[in-house]
């Protein structure tokens, strides 16, 4: 009898007779021999059907399946380092397979297609190999996002998606109609999580944001997962902290869990071995400093106009990227102007035109991963704050009795989901990330 097993596990059955349930990823072939690369979802092995052993009908029957077939394979695992597959290294000799539909003809051929082909086809493009290897690497994300709170004393507790009030700036707000109210679909569920902490002291949220950002840039998705972990008793100096031991602990246990995945991807480890803390800090002051200098020095007059800024100015992609080319590891940006960050981050003391802010940018160009501060305190700043916003100060009432039942220092950062896959994984553009990605201009499939 065959034991039924999944491609991962191929290694563990040599010389048995073994059953694989799967697709037809690839098929080549010459003469007496077909080889078929079964895909089963763990991995794919190569099947190697011979004339004489399965008789001459079912050859041509195999002869004649078309990719992505849907079929159930029997025969014996033998080991051959030649064999091609995911992990590789072994291949089954055909004893019988049952073909269970043969496939239309497939859209995506091993033929280079453009990106917007693949991506009306994301329902069908997530069967190659990149695809499955970068999904895989976005559940070890997740798995180590949860692993690392869970194991630090951080309580899951869950924020709603549907509110009334913004946090992040109204401008990028999705509009609900709720029973003729005004809401939105949540942008962060830091508010909520600033209640959770005075219960429950750490705690986190993990699920779905959404952003209406007119952006069409390679970073912005309109729907993207979030993390956001809330600390009491926390300040700017604790947060930076937590955040580099959780972002070095999730890059080694990726590094760990999923290399064969970073492999087909064709990721460089090198610059992720490195992510260890410390990581440097430099205050908005001297970033806006260094950006200056390193345009001082440039020949390269389009760089020069990229990278023109003020103090006062946000950064853009351009001024991450070349910020972070100076160190080996992602960089804290701490201390921005007030002006230019939510209303919520305590003020710097004796110097209010900054905050107790802190982004934490990913080398190689990815930009910016995180984004916390500490936050406002005293009830009557933040009153201001409000006020100073033009939010609708009814719908913060509860968020300001934080302030007056017993208010801590604390703190909390957000980290995307997918940015921080795109990061590890070396890919260029984050839509790939997510497997039913939303952006300004797609919501489909
Ligand atoms: O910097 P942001 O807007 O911070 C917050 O929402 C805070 N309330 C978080 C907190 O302190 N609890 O977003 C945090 C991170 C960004 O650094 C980025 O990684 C990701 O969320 N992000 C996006 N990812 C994809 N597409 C977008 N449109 C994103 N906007 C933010
Ligand atoms: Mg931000």
């Amino acid at each position: 009898m065959a034991i039924e097993i999944t491609a991962e596990k191929i290694a563990d059955f040599e010389g048995q007779s073994i059953t694989l349930k799967g697709w037809l990823y690839m098929k080549t072939g010459k003469g007496k021999l077909q080889f078929l690369r079964l895909r089963d979802g763990t991995g794919i092995v190569q099947c190697v059907a011979f004339r004489p052993e399965i008789g001459d009908e079912l050859f041509e029957q195999v002869k004649r399946l078309s990719q992505e077939s849907s079929i159930i394979v029997t025969g014996k695992v033998r080991a051959d380092e030649r064999a091609p597959g995911i992990p590789g290294g072994y291949e089954v000799g055909i004893e019988s397979i049952q073909i269970i539909q043969n496939a239309d003809v497939y859209p995506i051929g091993p033929k280079e297609h453009g990106v917007e082909f693949l991506m009306d086809n994301r329902h069908l493009w997530l069967r190659s190999n990149k695809q499955w290897a970068l999904m895989r690497v976005r559940t070890a994300v997740k798995r180590a996002i949860i692993d690392f709170l869970d194991d630090n004393g951080f309580l899951n507790i869950d924020t709603p998606i549907i509110t009334p009030s913004a946090a992040e700036g109204t401008s990028t707000l999705f509009e609900v109609n709720y029973f003729d109210q005004e809401a939105f679909l949540a942008q962060t569920g830091q508010l909520y999580n600033e209640a959770n902490i005075m219960a429950f002291s750490k705690v986190y949220c993990f699920g779905p944001t959404f952003r209406a950002e007119k952006s069409k840039t390679r970073r912005h998705l309109t729907e993207f997962w979030m993390v956001e972990p809330e600390l009491a008793f926390c300040d700017l100096q604790d947060l930076m902290k937590v955040e580099e031991d959780f972002v070095s602990y999730i890059v080694q246990r990726v590094l760990d869990e999923r290399k064969q995945e970073l492999e087909i991807l064709g990721r460089d480890l090198t610059f992720l071995k490195k992510v260890q803390p410390p990581f440097p800090r430099i205050s908005y002051d001297e970033a806006i400093e260094r950006i200056q200098a390193i345009r001082e020095e440039t020949e390269d007059p389009e760089l020069k106009e990229l990278l023109k800024i003020e103090w006062g100015d946000d950064f853009g992609s351009p001024h991450e990227t070349e910020l972070t080319k100076e160190f080996d590891r992602p960089v804290f940006v701490y201390g921005y102007p007030t002006a230019i960050k939510a209303f919520y981050m305590e003020p710097w003391p004796e110097r209010s035109e900054i905050c107790k802010s802190v982004d934490l940018l990913a080398p190689e160009g990815y930009g910016e991963i995180i984004g916390g501060s500490e936050r406002m305190s005293d009830p009557e700043q933040l009153i201001d704050a409000i006020k100073r916003h033009e939010l609708p100060i009814e719908n913060y009432e509860w968020y300001i009795d934080l302030r007056r039942y017993g208010t801590v220092p604390h703190s909390g950062f957000g980290l995307g989901l997918e940015r921080t896959v795109a990061w590890i994984s070396g890919i260029a553009h984050i839509r790939e990330t997510s497997p039913f990605p939303r952006t300004i201009l797609r919501m489909r499939p």
